[in-house]
């Protein structure tokens, strides 16, 4: 939805996804077109518009960097309504798209699809896969993935949901990949590191998560990931901050649209 809101309320645009009205369903897209700030409830919802456009926008960017370099396969874990495998712009039969998600939620995504008309691609297999049950590797297998290709991963709006040993057993699969693969995912900084103002608002959102049965439960020092990410033998880790997304997408806009101080990407290549 936001996504979607994101399409309709920021000009110009740092992330363009034609699709993400579409498959919101019917109903939902025209309660947005007819008013699309129904969603902007707190001030703190132009900073997660911002930043869940944001995310993806830097997992595709950095995608786009690793299909030159050679990367074949690209894996979207956790991937909710993502749209990418639906306006994948690469010529066939350059990149294998895997969704990889809760069995639950991908048999709800499959049937909005459905419901849509949003064909699938020849170039698209579903993986369902619950993180904390059952380890990416085996769903992956299943699903026909090549271990031996160059893969780009993204892991968008998940980690923070789950235990941290089960984000760094996936990081460490995802580091077993050949080099020039990469993986790009957003986490939740451990609220020790948060000052008064973003304390509160940290414990605002996470009331509103755990309240509706999603509780956040993983949480990282930068620095310490950093480190943690480069012992597990990724080579390249370089983490985003919210200065650093800002500075990259928000630039001199006369809107102000920005993302909030909570907000953390990483971008690590193996
Ligand atoms: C907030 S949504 C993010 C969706 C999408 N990546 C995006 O950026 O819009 C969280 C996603 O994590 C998935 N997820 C949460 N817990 C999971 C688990 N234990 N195993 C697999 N997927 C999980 C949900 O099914 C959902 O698709």
């Amino acid at each position: 939805m936001r996504r979607a809101a994101h399409q309709l309320l920021d000009n110009p645009k740092i992330f363009d996804d034609p699709v993400a009205l579409r498959i919101i369903g019917k109903e939902s897209a025209s309660a947005l077109q007819a008013d699309a700030h129904q969603f902007e409830t707190t001030p703190l919802s132009s900073y997660l518009r911002a930043f869940v456009a944001a995310r993806s926008r830097f997992a595709e960017d950095e995608l786009a960097l690793g299909v030159r370099r050679g990367v074949r396969q690209y894996v979207i874990l956790g991937a909710g309504l993502d749209t990418f495998a639906f306006r994948n712009p690469f010529p066939e039969g350059v990149l294998h798209v895997f969704e990889v998600d809760h069995p639950a939620t991908q048999t709800w995504k499959r049937a909005r699809l459905d419901e849509v008309a949003i064909t699938l691609p020849g170039d698209l297999t579903f993986a369902p896969v619950d993180f904390e049950a059952q380890t990416l590797e085996e769903g992956l297998r299943d699903a026909g993935y090549d271990p031996g290709q160059c893969t780009f991963f993204s892991w968008l709006g998940v980690t923070e949901y789950l235990t941290t040993e089960a984000v760094m057993a996936t990081l460490r699969f995802i580091a077993s990949a050949p080099a020039g693969s990469g993986v790009v995912f957003d986490y939740m900084i451990s609220p020790s590191l948060l000052n008064p103002a973003q304390r509160s608002r940290f414990d605002g959102l996470s009331r509103r998560v755990a309240s509706v049965g999603e509780p956040w439960q993983a949480f990282f020092d930068p620095e310490l990931l950093t480190r943690n990410l480069r012992a597990l033998g990724f080579g390249y880790v370089e983490d985003q901050g919210p200065e650093e997304i800002n500075a990259r997408y928000f630039k001199n806009r006369k809107d102000m649209l920005r993302v909030g101080s909570l907000s953390h990407l990483m971008n690590a290549g193996v």
